[in-house]
């Protein structure tokens, strides 16, 4: 019998034992060809060399220092590396060990920067629907993923949802991609309005939409109309970046493809590709600089923020992702995914929509492609498709309630930066077997 509280309590994983480029090993000596990161987090995939070097040269000099004591060597080489590479304005950094804890952070720093300057009255956060923020009770409040915050709904701080961008289901016909982020924009104004424009903090979205709803990307002009709205009413706006940033969807943040410089960005599972737990909030100076001038001190902190080994091992995979130009990568390989998935497809009864950019892509699964019906839900068609992944030797994401949190089925994929042509032919064969070989389960 196992002693860890695994995430499903009535199956055991296999044993991952080793793990070498874009290859997972179980205890079993069968391998994955990993097309999914994990959780978009392995961009460098396994194992890699420099990275490995990095850590241990760390480790042998200092593992840990609290940061109430000491800053690190390479906790100040990562931010400056991070504030060299962000967009104009952002220049501050807040390291901590996750996603879910840079999204706790960037709210604290939101609600204190406003403290700080004497507007005490913002207190509302605004969010989108089918987005995904993390677990911890402040990220879960602002995610919108009905069945994860159900159950924890009582504990939860106040958050208004509005529309997420879901151009496949929610972009009238005739519409055009404009008129739509034109329509999502007036409702995001509406909603600032409804709550009272002084009341408001910040608006939180996923630049690209990701485990929730599937590498939902937003039609052209919504991010620069969301931020006018924004700065019309002196409301911060924070993107999160944990899954679609760091390269991800091919350049380096996937807000540059949009235009606009957050307030606040989070940014986690690139940031260290898995190698250490580590995630940070990237702040533009301004508000570091409005808390520095009053109280000067940030009323937040872990234990292990800024753990030494943790930025070590994200400031080798960020200098490898930059001496090696993996972003041309994700951006040329991303291409060839793309035409592969499409090609492989094009017919497929079942494959409703084919999403994403860089090398963060989803499919989503139908019933019935005319009509965009998707599967019962009770079929559970999402964890079939991941058995029959797994049973191929592949490795990819796949989650239920892609529509409404209930609803609909998708697989995400994104694989490491370093991925092939020859890997990504392979990935989508094999994912074409298995979705086939899921729905056919079905009958
Ligand atoms: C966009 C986004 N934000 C936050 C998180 C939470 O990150 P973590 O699981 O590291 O706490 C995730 C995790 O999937 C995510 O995709």
């Amino acid at each position: 019998m196992t002693h860890v509280i695994h995430r499903h309590l009535h199956s055991m994983p296999p044993t991952a034992v080793g793990g070498e480029g874009m290859v997972l090993r179980d205890a079993d000596g069968r391998d994955y060809i990993d097309a999914c990161g994990g959780a978009a987090v392995s961009c460098l995939g396994h194992n890699h060399p420099d990275v490995r070097a990095a850590m241990h040269a760390q480790i042998d000099a200092l593992a840990y220092a609290h940061t109430s004591f000491f800053t690190t060597q390479p906790a100040e080489a990562l931010a400056d590396q991070l504030a060299r590479t962000a967009p104009p304005g952002v220049d501050r950094v807040y390291f901590v060990s996750g996603g879910s804890e840079a999204i706790e952070a960037a709210l604290k720093l939101a609600r204190q920067y406003f403290v700080e300057i004497g507007e005490p009255e913002r207190s509302v956060f605004i969010a989108r629907r089918q987005s995904y923020h993390g677990n911890t009770l402040g990220a879960l409040a602002v995610g919108g993923n009905e069945p994860r915050r159900a159950v924890y709904a009582p504990l939860l701080i106040e958050v208004t949802h509005v529309s997420p961008c879901y151009a496949y289901r929610d972009q009238a016909p005739g519409e055009l991609p404009e008129a739509y982020a034109a329509r999502l924009a007036a409702e995001l104004e509406a909603t600032i309005q409804a709550c009272g424009p002084k009341r408001v903090i910040a608006f939180v979205a996923e630049t690209v939409g990701g485990a929730t709803q599937g590498a939902t990307t937003s039609p052209p002009g919504y991010y620069r109309a969301v931020r006018e709205i924004c700065d019309r009413h002196g409301v911060l706006l924070i993107l999160d970046e944990v899954m679609s940033g760091m390269g991800r969807t091919g350049t380096l943040h996937a807000c540059e493809q949009e235009g606009i410089v957050p307030d606040l960005m989070t940014i986690a599972k690139g940031l260290g590709g898995g190698f250490q737990p580590i995630g940070a909030v990237l702040a533009r100076g301004e508000l570091v600089s409005a808390i520095s001038a009053g109280s000067g001190f940030f009323k937040h902190g872990h234990t292990y923020l800024g753990h030494a080994v943790a930025c070590a091992a994200g400031l080798a995979v960020q200098q490898v992702i930059e001496r090696d130009g993996l972003l041309l990568n994700v951006q040329l390989k991303g291409r060839s995914f793309e035409r592969l998935m499409r090609e492989q497809f094009a017919n497929h009864p079942h494959v409703g929509d084919i999403r994403g950019r860089g090398l963060f892509w989803a499919v989503e699964l139908v019933q019935d492609r005319g009509t965009k019906a998707p599967f019962d839900p009770a079929a559970k068609l999402h964890a079939r498709v991941k058995r029959e992944c797994m049973a191929r030797g592949l490795m990819t994401y796949p989650m239920p309630g892609t529509i409404d949190g209930r609803r609909g089925d998708h697989i995400l994929l994104a694989p490491p930066f370093i991925v092939e042509d020859s890997h990504l032919e392979l990935i989508v064969d094999r994912m074409h077997g298995a979705i086939d070989a899921a729905i056919a389960s079905l009958d």
